[in-house]
């Protein structure tokens, strides 16, 4: 059976972190809320068990505490920051709350090299940099255990029962800032015996393996988007069940140049899929005629995809199962105990379920974080535009042009936009920035071309890097990439005299315009 580790989740901001750490070592892993029941979780299999950071004193009323019973199982267990002041609590150790919060970076000495800390290395002052975020502190590990490292602040800041394989760190071994903390995750799932048996091949056949299973013979409806997430899913559900599946792809004539007939050429040319390619562009425009509210526009657009799929949908008979492609993220954010997890706003329902049908959900993407999608979709051949495709948001270029959404003004987006696309994939920039695109604005300016006064459009240029599109900076691109991308603008997009740079950052912005 391969190796399985679960982390609980104590509300630690990290813990999605450390899952992921963990599968860049080749071990599975996966998350349960802190309240799981102990039951399930010790019936659950798991190699080994994490007990996750978290924002709790041990000495709050209603502080959430592991069970005893899990601390007593014989399960290799490695506690994390709470994790380990929960351990340190439970078991018999002397835990404190601190006078101050030690946040940030800290240095370990080593008072043994081996077992957890077996292989760190001291750097030149003969000291370890990792990254601490405590209140709480273990003056003295629990009977049993041996401290095995300590900080100016923190006289045990790593511990270890090796006979009972109960491990804990104060720090997080998960953070970048903590340059060695994989080796501390490896040395754990080592000492569990867990093997490094989850990779991405091995993955793809377990995953086909189980679509087999839940769809039998069955019809397998998809609703592809050109995104990552629904393309990776559809390639995937294909290698399983391939003419079982059609793919059903909206074109609201809202998406940005050349991206319909990428879709086209991908699935059905080269992947040979029954896909329907709806033209639904005119449905779409026609509906936002006279529209310039916000969300008056989302709001339209997410009721006529419904209808559209509806319509598409009840030709093609009973479909029973409907292909989704949720992601562990979404999949967490539902069972978080509590904590700073983040999704990219959920309110925003387009291309959602049509609420009166029933499906029965095919979610194969389920245990899979964002990049590690992208590593599945390079595997089954999908080409790198869609693998690193930018967020687009559901309502498209819709909300990209403000105030009344027409053909003619959707078309001089798009060609400024394929602008703003190219150079700055020329630049190299492309994986650097979040998201980069042309926003055209509902006024005009005046200006001069040649002999001439102009009084024409203008276009917003934004670009902004983030991690999760919760916060987000505006890029500092080169003023010569600017510069270029603002010439070939308004010369070769008719209509266009200015182009304006946005430097705001969310908050208190927002990404997009709309
Ligand atoms: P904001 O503009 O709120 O956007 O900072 C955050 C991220 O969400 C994307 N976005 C949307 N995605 N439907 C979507 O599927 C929408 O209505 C929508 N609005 C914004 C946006 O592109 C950014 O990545």
């Amino acid at each position: 059976m391969p190796s399985r580790v679960a982390i609980l989740d104590f509300g630690g901001q990290y813990t999605q972190l450390i899952a992921r750490r963990i599968r860049e070592l080749g071990v599975y892993s996966e998350i349960l809320p802190c309240t799981e029941p102990v039951e399930r979780v010790l019936g659950g299999g798991y190699t080994g068990i994490v007990l996750s950071g978290g924002p709790s004193s041990v000495y709050e009323a209603d502080a959430p505490l592991p069970d005893k019973r899990l601390l007593e199982s014989g399960i290799p267990l490695l506690g994390i920051c709470y994790g380990m002041q929960a351990m340190g609590y439970l078991m018999g150790g002397h835990v404190v709350p601190a006078p101050v919060r030690e946040y940030g970076k800290a240095h370990l000495r080593l008072l043994g090299r081996e077992g957890l800390l077996a292989g760190v290395q001291p750097e030149a002052d003969g000291l370890v940099t990792v990254w601490m975020s405590h209140g709480d502190t273990v003056l003295a590990p629990p009977p049993g255990f041996t401290s095995l490292a300590a900080t100016d602040n923190c006289p045990v800041a790593a511990m270890a029962d090796p006979t009972r394989r109960i491990f804990a760190v104060q720090f997080h071994p998960e953070v970048a800032h903590t340059p060695q903390g994989k080796t501390v995750l490896k040395n754990f799932l080592d000492a569990a015996g867990a093997t490094a048996d989850w990779s991405m091949p091995s993955f793809v056949d377990a995953a086909v393996d189980s679509i087999r299973r839940q769809v039998g013979k069955d019809p397998v409806l998809c609703a592809l988007s050109g995104g990552v997430d629904s393309s990776v899913v559809a390639a995937l559900i294909h290698n399983a069940v391939g003419d079982q599946l059609t793919c059903l792809f909206v074109d609201n004539g809202l998406l940005r140049k050349g991206e319909v007939d990428g879709v086209v050429r991908t699935f059905r040319d080269a992947f040979k899929m029954n896909l329907i390619h709806v033209d639904a562009s005119k449905r779409f425009i026609d509906k936002l005629e006279g529209i310039s509210d916000p969300e008056v526009k989302r709001k339209t657009i997410g009721a006529e995809f419904i209808a559209v799929f509806e319509d598409e949908a009840r030709k093609l008979g009973h479909i029973p199962w409907l292909a989704q492609g949720t992601l562990y993220p979404d999949v967490i954010e539902s069972v978080s105990f509590k904590g700073p997890s983040a999704t990219i706003k959920t309110h925003h329902n387009v291309g959602g379920l049509p609420p009166n049908m029933r499906f029965k959900l095919v979610e194969p993407l389920r245990e899979l974080f964002k990049d590690e999608v992208r590593e599945l979709g390079a595997l089954l051949g999908l080409p790198e535009e869609i693998i690193w495709r930018q967020p687009f948001p559901g309502p498209g270029l819709a909300i990209r042009v403000l105030g009344d959404v027409t053909e003619e003004r959707l078309a001089l987006l798009r060609e400024a936009d394929s602008i703003v696309q190219e150079e700055v994939r020329r630049a190299g920039l492309e994986r650097q920035v979040w998201q980069a695109f042309a926003v055209l604005l509902p006024i005009r300016t005046v200006g001069v071309m040649g002999d001439f006064r102009t009084y024409a459009q203008v276009i917003a240029l934004r670009a902004v890097t983030s991690l999760d599109a919760m916060t987000a900076d505006w890029a500092r691109l080169p003023y010569d990439l600017l510069g270029k991308i603002s010439t070939r603008i308004i010369n070769e997009v008719k209509g266009v005299n200015r182009v304006v740079y946005d430097i705001s950052s969310k908050p208190p912005s927002t990404i997009e315009w709309e």
